[in-house]
């Protein structure tokens, strides 16, 4: 049998799933921080960050990529370096590589569109609704990939839905508060977002593993694809950007106020969408769903040391069945050890 790909004796599944949770929690606390706790005339421009994670991601695929190139020992004849540049090129350039331009152009939109949720929902509240992607993607799964679900399954996402819902009665509640310094939030503004977000999200995220499951073509190069094809889309609201507002030169205006906090957020976006894609590749976008719930349990903390979010008696009762219809969803009742089931440990 072929070996589990590991890392320090944990297998890549498990240790890229765990660390996906950790790195969910962290952007949502960082993207919120970032862009609320600072007036409205010194916020940086979400259009921006959207670029440069793709730009980041996309470099740090290509090297990747080109570091994971077995040339077939007659190619070595020439200079090693040449043959691997050519292979590369001929890998991402390949027949089927325009099949990356559907995800990449759903997930720009997506990676903006969190921002506006972010930045116009609490944290937690925000964590809790992006949770309603376990339910797209489950039906896009369906849909694409001919997944079968059991109706336990089927009744699990029903209480997702229905938690999400009552976690949004407390948003509702809280509606336009004056969060720190000066940014006025926007529930409906922020739940539109998340729900247009939820949607892309799962599309792109199943239309990516269909890709990557149907060819023998490395994740890395996939990675490159998917980069090069979000360049174009991440470059329009960056140009619509410098239109609107062109007094400054280039540079400044699209780095305008792009500060420590700008690049953390990036930064740590990076990471989890090179997290998400080997998560994508070792098991698979509704186990993704999984980690992630894990996630709103360490944002909620967070949340309620650092930005006094307010415990509320519908906040947790939303959460609790949100974190139910999780473990109900991965829950097989055929089988004894139903709690490995879920983890999908073997
Ligand atoms: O919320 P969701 O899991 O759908 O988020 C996926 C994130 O991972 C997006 O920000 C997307 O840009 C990123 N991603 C990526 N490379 C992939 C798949 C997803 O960077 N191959």
């Amino acid at each position: 049998a072929p070996a589990i790909p590991s890392l320090w004796g944990i297998p890549l599944k498990y240790l890229s799933l765990i660390t996906l949770a950790v790195q969910n929690s962290m952007l949502t606390l960082i993207m919120h921080y970032s862009q609320v706790s600072a007036a409205p005339s010194r916020a940086y421009s979400p259009a921006t960050a959207v670029l440069m994670n793709e730009i980041l991601k996309g470099s740090i695929s290509l090297m990747i990529a080109f570091w994971r190139i077995e040339l077939p020992s007659p190619d070595m004849s020439g200079p090693p370096g040449l043959a691997r540049v050519k292979r590369l090129v001929g890998d991402v350039f390949s027949a089927d590589c325009w099949k990356l331009s559907i995800p990449a152009i759903l997930y720009v939109i997506q990676n903006n569109l969190q921002f506006v949720a972010a930045s116009n929902l609490q944290a937690a509240t925000f964590q809790v609704s992006y949770q309603m992607k376990i339910l797209t993607t489950a039906g896009f799964s369906v849909l694409l990939l001919r997944k079968k679900l059991a109706s336990t399954q089927w009744i699990a996402l029903l209480c997702l839905a229905i938690g999400v819902g009552i976690v949004q009665i407390q948003a509702g509640a809280i509606r336009d508060v004056k969060d720190a310094d000066a940014h006025a939030m926007s529930a409906l503004k922020g739940f539109l977002a998340v729900a247009t977000a939820c949607m892309t999200s799962g599309l792109a995220g199943v239309y990516f593993e269909m890709v990557l499951k149907n060819s023998q073509t490395d994740l890395w190069v996939r990675n490159v694809q998917l980069s090069l094809f979000s360049l174009l889309p991440a470059l329009a609201p960056v140009f619509y950007l410098y239109a609107s507002d062109p007094q400054e030169g280039w540079i400044s205006t699209l780095f305008h106020n792009f500060g420590g906090w700008a690049w953390a957020t990036v930064s740590v976006q990076v990471f989890g969408g090179l997290l998400t894609a080997l998560v994508i590749k070792y098991s698979d976008n509704i186990l993704k769903g999984f980690a992630t719930s894990l996630s709103i349990v360490i944002s909620f903390m967070a949340s309620v040391a650092l930005f006094d979010f307010q415990i509320t008696f519908t906040f947790i009762t939303g959460s609790l069945v949100v974190l139910l219809a999780t473990w109900l969803y991965n829950h097989q009742p055929k089988r004894t050890d139903s709690i490995s089931w879920a983890l999908g440990w073997p």
